[in-house]
């Protein structure tokens, strides 16, 4: 499986993800849009947002929102509740470098509210 990291270029939708106060300090939360799950953090201490797809490719759980963010040098980064499996919030690499990545979303804020890009898949 590749990883994508999906560009601004590429968005066709913004998927209005609620308001900001309806995401945790510092944490992730699930939206759904047709049928997928996405993860979306409010990663305050960086000042900054980030949404990858929810489903942890390490045994396919849905529970990457709901994982541990920091940072690995210079990279946001989320980790696996299950088994501590880290990927990059920027482009969705593994960072263990033993499975599979994972794709990510460009996000934007206006007027306090979080919008996800989305884009056609082929
Ligand atoms: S299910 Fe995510 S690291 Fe194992």
């Amino acid at each position: 499986m590749t990883f994508e990291h999906n560009t601004l270029e590429q968005v066709t939708t913004w998927v209005n993800a609620g308001h900001v106060n309806d995401f945790p300090e510092n944490g992730g939360s699930t939206i759904s849009h047709d049928g997928d799950q996405i993860a979306v953090f409010n990663f305050t201490v960086l000042n900054k947002w980030f949404a990858t797809q929810n489903l942890c490719p390490h045994k396919k759980q849905m529970i990457l929102s709901r994982g541990i963010i920091g940072t690995e040098g210079e990279t946001p980064k989320v980790a696996c509740p299950y088994h501590k499996k880290t990927f990059s919030l920027e482009t969705g690499e593994n960072l263990n470098g033993c499975e599979d990545s994972i794709e990510t979303f460009p996000i934007k804020i206006e007027d306090d509210t979080v919008f996800v890009g989305l884009y056609e898949k082929k």
